[in-house]
């Protein structure tokens, strides 16, 4: 049986949360992380098991203590990524690449490729991860870090990383890739990803007695580098989504606007007005399930569709403030 998402938390104030249930300890040679620093580091504390293999409801509940993530996105962020990242049968996602950990496959077109599979999920345009055209996109990259910090000293106030400085940096990946990876893709549903994984660090990356959305360098090399909470990191004061989220991305959004498109070659970026834009959530909702999904399950049967049918009614039970519409791949 597939359990529930977890409800909010209960105790959803201030905290400890680099507390000494959950000393860092590095991932051993059989440990799994990825692309995500904030998952990464969460499994480095031991609030996800440490080996980086875990369901989707220990996802929700790690998020939601470790750094106060509100219950819905959490869930809309974890069941996306179990639907085209992990193994509906095993009911296992690894947050890093591949692995037998998850158990036994469905069979293709089925990828269960963990967090790290390119395209799926994780997509180009990383703040502090190459392109996979150019190598490991799931690996820290110093250079594009170097990066983050030049901006932050630039654009954000004190030298720090703020939404002035997401925002430039922001631009900057895009028009790097567009400059430089011939297979760059910035379409549904990464344009979301994208958006949102660059505001995350300037709240939930900031200590919660702070606050302040002023995140600074070393702090930001020790989740994206290290994967480790600063010593004696709070987690934010109260659960944080959607209504906090959206408007940054807009805002950053608005700084510097763009088509979701893909480029035919370097420097020659085909714009996509067809795909949904970034103010379309619910057609975003839409594409990563009846494009990305099903792309992997055209024809499911037996508990393989039972189980993507509940996984379905998770993602949606997510989105459902936005006033979505459902959308049933396999029939109501
Ligand atoms: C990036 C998954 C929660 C912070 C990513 C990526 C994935 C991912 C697949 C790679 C995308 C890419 O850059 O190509 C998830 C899932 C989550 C989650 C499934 C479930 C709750 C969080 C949380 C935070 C966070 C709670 C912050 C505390 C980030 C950041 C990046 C990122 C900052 C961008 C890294 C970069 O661009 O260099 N996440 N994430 N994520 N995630 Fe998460
Ligand atoms: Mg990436």
């Amino acid at each position: 049986p597939i359990p529930n998402p977890p409800g909010p938390l209960v105790d959803d104030g201030i905290k400890l949360v680099d507390d000494s249930d959950h000393p860092f300890i590095p991932p051993g040679p059989n440990d799994l992380r990825g692309p995500c620093p904030g998952l990464n580091t969460l499994a480095n504390h031991g609030y996800i098991p440490r080996s980086g293999v875990a369901t989707p409801d220990q996802l929700v509940t790690a998020v939601m203590e470790g750094y106060n993530l509100g219950n819905d996105y959490a869930r809309f962020l974890v069941y996306q990524a179990h639907l085209v990242d992990g193994n509906p049968l095993t009911n296992l996602i690894s947050i890093g690449r591949k692995t037998w950990r998850t158990g036994p496959d469905p069979l293709p077109p089925a990828i269960v490729g963990g967090l790290s599979q390119h395209g799926t999920f994780e997509g180009d345009t990383s703040l502090t991860r190459l392109d996979d055209y150019f190598g490991n996109s799931a690996a820290f990259n110093e250079q594009h870090f170097s990066e983050f910090a030049a901006f932050s000293i630039v654009f954000g106030a004190n030298k720090t990383y703020d939404i002035n400085a997401a925002a430039e940096l922001r631009h900057r990946r895009l028009q790097d890739s567009i400059q430089t990876n011939p297979e760059l893709s910035f379409v549904a549903p990464r344009i979301l990803s994208a958006f949102s994984e660059t505001v995350f660090p300037t709240i939930f990356f900031v200590d919660g007695r702070l606050n302040n959305g002023q995140l600074d360098i070393q702090a930001a090399r020790s989740f994206f580098h290290t994967n480790q909470f600063p010593h004696h990191f709070h987690r934010q004061p109260a659960p944080v989504s959607f209504p906090t989220i959206e408007p940054l991305v807009e805002q950053i959004f608005k700084k510097h606007p763009f088509v979701p498109g893909m480029n035919k070659g370097v420097n020659n970026y085909i714009e996509m007005p067809e795909t949904p834009p970034l103010s379309d959530f619910c057609g975003i909702y839409e594409d990563i399930v009846m494009r990305v999904m099903t792309a992997q399950y055209p024809d499911p049967s037996g508990p393989l569709l039972e189980a993507l049918n509940i996984n379905l009614e998770f993602l949606f039970s997510a989105v459902e403030g936005h006033n979505c519409i459902q959308v049933f791949p396999y029939g109501q």
